[in-house]
């Protein structure tokens, strides 16, 4: 069982894309395990993006994900990163297929609207980072037998 973090970041807050967003990780069967909103403070802005640090986009990516609310999503399933990453679509927008999230409402890599764990690892990590042990429910759905064989 895999778990990942999704972050949906302050440009869909404010452009009013979390419902429109959320419908479509649970259309696609996704099962929701925590949930939170809060706004990112600058060190933990870093040390989540640390791999990028030195980057030249960096200090405008710890600008926008700490200049407005978040929307934090744990989710847990089989497989959840991979198909968590193909459904948010490619990072730059104008690459990102249509049909993904990115492809569909972002046109720009420095507002691409949503963060996804891009492994098994890393999405462990940050499930921790972001989420209490207590705040994470493991819940049964009458549907699971459904959407997974
Ligand atoms: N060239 C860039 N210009 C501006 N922002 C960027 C650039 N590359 C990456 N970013 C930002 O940094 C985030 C983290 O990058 P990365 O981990 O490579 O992508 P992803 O979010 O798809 O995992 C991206 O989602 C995007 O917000
Ligand atoms: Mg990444």
């Amino acid at each position: 069982m895999e778990q990942s973090i999704i972050i949906l970041k302050p440009d869909a807050l404010q452009r009013g894309l979390i419902g429109p967003i959320l419908t479509r990780l649970e259309q696609r069967g996704l099962k929701l395990v925590g949930l939170k909103l809060l706004q990112i403070e600058e060190a933990l802005a870093r040390k989540h993006y640390a791999a990028h640090e030195g980057k030249p986009f960096f200090p405008g990516l710890v600008q926008y994900i700490t200049s407005g609310p978040v929307v934090v999503v744990a989710i847990r399933g089989k497989a959840v990163i991979e198909i968590v990453r193909n459904t948010v679509g490619a990072t730059n927008p104008i690459k990102a297929a249509p049909g993904t999230i990115r492809g569909d409402f972002a046109v720009d890599i420095g507002r691409n609207l949503i963060h996804a764990s891009d492994s098994p690892a890393s999405g462990d990590q940050e499930v921790a980072i972001f989420f209490k042990p207590e705040e994470l429910v493991a819940w049964n759905r009458s549907t699971d037998s459904w959407v997974n064989e």
